[in-house]
């Protein structure tokens, strides 16, 4: 065995598919989860231990049983639309049970951390690709309670914590042995929801913006298969297994496609429409939002194996029409 993961958030979309790989890679896992989001069907690698991380006995208690060597932390709230107005949930949840979380681990000497963060930290794009220089002004209290995390292990550092942190753009599709996937409640990704409609499991999807300066006028994102984020994850734990000290990348495909180009990728996997309606633009929507990956590559040799929308949108498809 490599050594001892635990997961905070590992029974829902991108932890479940973490704790497969990790095993798969030959690690002990241990998913910690309070299921307020995720599922037990997800439960399918490593030990579960239901649990919040806001509850700090539990966790001493964990870490005192169990010898982690490293937190993989997935366990938040994702909703921008819903943090906006609750923002107290999102600041709890997100930011000070995470606190919690990192106190838990002082206590017991656990001083290795891979944290999930987001592009929402950014805010509105000054330029793209965007670059982890690019100033940090969240436009949402979910990407604020994400950089709020971000600065609070930047402070850690110095008193012998050593985190990873990953910035997100957007995790899509689904484990291609098809045994996990993306199960939001609410969904709010395009790729399920575009899915969802064409299987008429749902309404027909709204597209918002037709009137951009893009390639043709919808607005254009990032998209990053599920399975090349765990990689990167696995990638981050070596690299703090073998000393490595904090630091931070971006994770994204590099490449950015449009609404219309995941919409036409969605029809071509199952054969048949997605039923959508053009409406106007949303407000503190950006037009395109593409991240820079090359520091992930160059430093933690890290590149996507599933880089082709075709790829993700069709793993997502055999995902969802088993459900
Ligand atoms: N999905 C994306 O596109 C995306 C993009 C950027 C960043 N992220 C970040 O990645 C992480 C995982 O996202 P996801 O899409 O897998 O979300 P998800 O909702 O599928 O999974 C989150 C899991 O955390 C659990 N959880 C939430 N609060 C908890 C708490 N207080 N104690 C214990 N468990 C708790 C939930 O039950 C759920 O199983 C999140 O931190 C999210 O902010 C996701």
């Amino acid at each position: 065995m490599k050594g001892n993961v635990l997961i905070v958030g590992g029974a829902g979309f991108i932890g479940s598919h973490c704790a497969k790989m990790l095993v798969k890679a030959g690690w002990t896992v241990t998913v910690y989860d309070n299921l307020s989001k995720g599922y037990r069907e997800a439960l399918l690698y490593g030990d579960f231990v239901e649990g919040d991380i806001g509850d700090k006995q539990a966790l001493l208690k964990l870490f005192e049983e169990r010898e982690i060597d490293a937190v993989m932390h997935f366990a938040a709230f994702i909703e921008v639309g819903e943090s906006v107005k609750k923002p107290e949930l999102y600041f709890n949840n997100n930011t000070e049970k995470t606190f919690i979380l990192l106190d838990a681990m002082r206590q017991r000497g656990v001083n290795k951390f891979i944290f999930s963060s987001t592009a929402a930290v950014y805010g509105n794009p000054q330029f793209t690709p965007i670059t982890e220089e690019h100033p940090c002004a969240p436009i949402s209290p979910y990407g604020e309670s994400k950089l709020r995390v971000e600065e609070k292990l930047a402070t850690l550092t110095n008193n012998g914590m050593n985190s990873v942190i990953f910035r997100y753009f957007n995790a899509a599709g689904a484990d291609p042995a098809g045994e996990l996937g993306e199960r939001h409640n609410p969904e709010s990704h395009l790729i399920p929801l575009a899915i969802k409609a064409a299987l008429k499991k749902r309404d027909p999807l709204s597209v918002f913006g037709t009137d951009y300066e893009t390639k043709d006028g919808t607005a254009v994102r990032d998209y990053i298969h599920v399975n090349d984020l765990c990689k990167a994850h696995i990638l981050g734990l070596e690299y703090l297994m073998n000393g490595g000290k904090s630091n931070l990348f971006n994770l994204g495909n590099g490449e950015g496609f449009s609404v219309r180009e995941v919409l036409k990728s969605v029809e071509k996997n199952l054969g048949v429409p997605v039923p959508a309606t053009d409406c106007p633009r949303r407000d503190g929507d950006a037009p395109t939002l593409v991240g820079d990956a090359s520091k992930a590559k160059s430093v933690l040799g890290w590149k996507p194996d599933i880089p082709n929308l075709d790829d993700i949108v069709k793993t997502a498809c055999n995902f969802e029409k088993k459900l």
